[in-house]
């Protein structure tokens, strides 16, 4: 049977925000694509599978980047002296702008899908450029690549350089074409309806984007409460909305689908419509908010609410796309919070994290990021062995916290999706 194996190592997920599931030294049972269970010795009515024995080897989901910009890839690590709308104006704007040259796009993805290809990513949500073309060539190296993406072409209509923008008119109709081309061409790639935030899209585009988005049934992304410039200028263009969520509600953008609000930094307190709506998926992206002085979010708030909050790298804010990174910067991120801001709201430990990275951003393409018994197999193998220390009789939970912590960069032995082996 495709698909289908016995894997044996030390195997780690967690269930809930708060819980974590250690098997040491147990088998983990894969048919067609999905999880069965998981046993300390393999069942007779298995004996036929393909086997792996990975004994001694960390066995963990692969992990969700629930929002990331593949076309600011190429100047990671670059220009993080500035703050959110400087740094749009100033790198990011002319940056994208080059995707219009579907030459350079088919170069500069490359890059992108290689490393993302590498990483402990298994399934994300993309921003591409306005650019349809150059979003398709960006699909079908993901799709080659048996990475699941949700890829959106950026939509932005007005206060942009003439470079990096469109007319109204066609903006929609290219939105509504490059939404049937991923459908009729991908089946690991999806297409998300993507304004950019709020200042750069007309009133008229956003309300459209609402409706396209309802009429085909696919889920919307964009960034929300970032940043405090951006706050004020939000209020500025739309001075009848309570806060940026109403906003966005007034345009028909708030959760009538499955959506990705990014950020989310200046919500608590204000935006009570984001524990409100099961719709709306917040990504938290602790790097990209350190390196714009953006803020330092409450996660813990939302998680213990019910709410859908996610990780993610939100590259280039973020300077790696390696979700270990991600996981770690959250827990630092959200001490420093308890410590300095607001003693009242405990700061996240590991396994909350770790959730965060995995079942919870997983959950977003359906039931992913969990060794649950019907979760897809998307699976990771680390080897630990490679970093040395004297302890020994460390847990298993133990084990894959310092893998994590000292790999940033996100190394992987081995990584599947749905059952099937990419490396
Ligand atoms: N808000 C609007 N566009 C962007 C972007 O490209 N990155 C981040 N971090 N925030 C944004
Ligand atoms: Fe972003």
């Amino acid at each position: 049977m495709e698909r289908s194996f016995a894997l044996r190592g030390d195997i780690f997920f967690t269930p809930q925000y708060d819980k974590k599931t250690s098997c040491p030294s147990s088998w983990l049972v894969v048919i067609d694509g999905r999880v069965e269970g998981i046993y300390e010795k393999l069942p007779g009515r298995y004996s036929g599978l393909d086997k792996y024995d990975y004994s001694g080897r960390l066995i963990i989901p692969g992990l969700t980047d629930l929002h990331i910009h593949a076309s600011q890839y190429q100047f990671r690590g670059l220009w993080m002296d500035e703050e959110l709308l400087d740094w749009l104006n100033n790198h990011t704007f002319p940056q994208e702008a080059m995707y219009c040259d579907p030459s350079y796009a088919e170069k500069a993805y490359r890059i992108f899908v290689d490393d993302m290809l590498k990483s402990p990513t298994t399934r994300s949500c993309i921003f591409a450029t306005i650019h349809k073309d150059s979003s398709l060539l960006l699909c079908r190296q993901l799709e080659e690549s048996g990475l699941i993406s949700y890829v959106g072409k950026v939509s932005m209509d007005r206060n942009s350089p003439d470079i990096l923008i469109e007319d109204t008119a066609e903006a929609i109709k290219s939105e509504e074409e490059y939404i049937k081309q991923v459908r009729s061409s991908f089946s690991r790639v999806y297409p998300i309806v993507t304004p950019r935030f709020i200042p750069s899209c007309s009133d008229r585009l956003s309300m459209a984007l609402g409706e396209l988005a309802v009429k085909y049934d696919i889920p919307l992304q964009s960034h929300l409460s970032e940043n405090p410039g951006e706050l004020d200028w939000v209020s500025e263009l739309m001075p009848s909305s309570s806060s940026y969520a109403d906003a966005y509600d007034k345009l028909g953008l708030w959760g009538r689908v499955r959506t990705i609000m990014a950020h989310c930094v200046y919500s608590y307190g204000r935006e009570e419509e984001l524990l409100e709506n099961s719709n709306i998926y917040i990504a938290h992206c602790p790097d990209s908010n350190t390196n714009l002085s953006s803020g330092m979010m409450g996660a813990r708030y939302y998680l213990e609410r019910g709410c859908n909050i996610a990780l993610a790298t939100d590259v280039a804010g973020g300077a790696s796309l390696s979700m270990f990174r991600a996981i770690c910067d959250a827990v630092r991120i959200s001490k420093l919070r308890w410590r300095h801001v607001d003693q009242d709201l405990k700061p996240l430990d590991f396994t909350s994290a770790f959730y965060m990275a995995s079942k919870a951003g997983g959950s977003f393409f359906g039931s992913a990021g969990s060794f649950e018994p019907g979760c897809d197999a998307d699976i990771l193998v680390l080897d630990d062995s490679r970093l040395p220390t004297m302890l020994d009789g460390l847990t298993v939970a133990e084990r894959v916290e310092r893998y994590i912590y000292l790999n940033p960069d996100g190394s992987v032995l081995h990584k599947a999706v749905q059952g099937e082996w990419l490396f």
